[in-house]
């Protein structure tokens, strides 16, 4: 079976996007993720452009990781001299070879381009070390110099040849047919490298892979300069599910990944990102979720399941909510609804969402509990009192005193606000073994006197996730109210 190779790029083309900075203590975290989820080759950074990039691409090779860790260089000796010095195992060399990237940067001829990567590929392989050859904007440059220019590397002893489609203007087809001419010039390892101007990134990385491409550039969440690079989620997913072509990656650790690359970064996915977007796997009108939670493949890809990306279903409560969708959560959620109850409540599910308001769990299981008779709620955790102390030269802390299951409990936290530590201090009271997947804050009205309205998913040890809402003008107790609502759920209805 063909396995295609994955080289990823996040810690060198995904850093490179404007606004994230990566320090080298989350850099040596995503490595550690990248080895972990499989990738064949991390691209740890740039060793010359700067000490602290130098330092963390030392750091990321001293590691031990499984993966092949490689830096980047221009065809300049003292560039390859920093990457050979951060120990890495592969030096990836650069130069422009289209007319209009040699004129404005390297001011060098064709000539000298070509023996100057020559004699680079040599003095890296006197190393003892791979190298990758890219040629920078190979989708404008003419045909013959990259034949000519890839082959020079290749007889040098070139590792591997890149196609970098440097500017994205590539298109499937056309760069179909460029990778499949390449491929019949060299024999040397085949990569590609595609960015994202046109949204073209994963279709043209997918295209080159049927054309004979042996290894994908991409990077995680697909970040990278300007629209970014190829996804390394889609690209994985579409050879691996649609075309049967494997590569080493452990599917079922993307959404960690990206979810760790989305904290680490700064920079979120809009929620209908594919594969690994909150919406990816989720359902929330009538007829979709009635169909899916009979049969999942009937709205889904069927090939593409939550659970091979690590990734989860769900169904959403909405105004587009199906009785059976309703009945089935609540059912889940431990109830038992008659058909007369289950009208009523799907009544009032429908004129919450007409007033475009979002249905949370929380808010079915109270209407539910309204309509069956059952008010009464469970309660896990009641707290006695909360005291939130945050400002200037303040680390903000909170403690929370509250009776858990009848023993009186006392739990303290620190974190990035006040928000932050109350919520870590709920959760340390609860013993620590719930998390967070999600927390929204919408505002309700304008000023400063605002309604802060707070949505917060906690999951608990077993997975069972749960929605709940807190709403005041106190964003810091609007959070705890939601969280504590959730906590409680989880810790009664939610273990039955
Ligand atoms: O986009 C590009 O051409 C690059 C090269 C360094 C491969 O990032
Ligand atoms: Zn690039």
């Amino acid at each position: 079976m063909r396995v295609v190779k994955i080289f990823d790029t996040t810690l060198r083309d995904g850093e490179q996007m404007p606004g994230i900075s990566l320090t080298p203590f989350y850099k040596a975290q995503i490595a550690r993720a990248l080895d972990r989820l499989g990738v064949d080759v991390i691209e740890a950074g740039f060793p010359a452009s700067s000490k602290g990039e130098f330092e963390s691409v030392k750091e990321i090779s001293s590691l031990g990781l499984n993966a092949e860790i490689c830096g980047l260089a221009r065809i300049v000796k003292e560039d390859i001299d920093m990457a050979i010095k951060a120990d890495v195992d592969m030096v990836h060399i650069f130069t422009p070879t289209s007319k209009i990237q040699i004129e404005h940067t390297v001011k060098l001829s064709y000539d000298e381009i070509v023996e100057r990567s020559v004699e680079c590929v040599e003095y890296i392989k006197s190393h003892g070390l791979k190298c990758l050859f890219s040629a920078m904007d190979a989708t404008r440059s003419e045909f013959d110099f990259l034949r000519r220019i890839y082959r020079a590397v290749e007889d040098a002893g070139a590792d591997a040849i890149n196609i970098p489609d440097t500017v994205g203007i590539a298109t499937p087809f056309r760069f179909y047919e460029l990778v499949k001419k390449i491929r019949e010039e060299v024999k040397v390892t085949l990569d590609v490298h595609c960015h994202n101007d046109f949204g073209l990134a994963v279709a043209n990385s997918y295209a080159a892979v049927l054309a004979g491409a042996d290894e994908v550039q991409v990077t995680v969440n697909g970040i990278g300069e300007r629209a970014g690079n190829a996804s390394l989620e889609q690209v994985v997913m579409i050879l691996h599910s649609i075309e049967g072509i494997k590569t080493n990656i452990k599917t079922e650790l993307l959404y960690d990944t990206s979810k760790l690359v989305e904290r680490l970064t700064g920079v979120r996915m809009p929620p209908n990102t594919p594969i690994v977007g909150e919406n990816a796997f989720s359902h929330e009108s009538g007829i979709h979720a009635h169909g899916v939670l009979k049969e999942a493949s009937t709205f889904e890809p069927g090939i593409l399941k939550p659970e091979m990306v690590g990734h989860r279903r769900r169904i959403v409560i909405g105004k587009h909510a199906g009785r059976y969708q309703i009945k089935k959560i609540l059912e889940d959620a431990g109830y038992s609804v008659s058909e007369e109850a289950l009208n009523k409540i799907f009544e009032k599910v429908k004129e919450i969402g007409d007033k475009g308001k979002k249905v949370t769990d929380r808010d079915l299981f109270t209407i539910a509990e309204i309509v069956i008779g059952e008010v009464a709620e469970e309660k896990a955790v009641e707290v006695n009192e909360v005291t939130v102390i945050t400002g200037n030269k303040i680390t903000p802390t909170a403690v929370v005193n509250a009776n858990v299951f009848g023993e009186r409990k006392i739990a303290s936290a620190i974190g990035v606000g006040p928000v932050d530590a109350s919520l870590k201090a709920v959760l340390q009271l609860v013993g620590g073994k719930m998390q967070i997947k999600e927390f929204r804050l919408d505002a309700i009205t304008g000023g400063s006197d605002a309604i802060a309205e707070v949505y917060i998913t906690l999951e608990d040890e077993n997975g069972k996730i749960f929605t709940s809402r807190g709403a005041s003008q106190d964003i810091v107790m609007a959070s705890f109210d939601a969280v504590i609502k959730a906590v409680n759920f989880l810790l009664t209805r939610g273990k039955k």
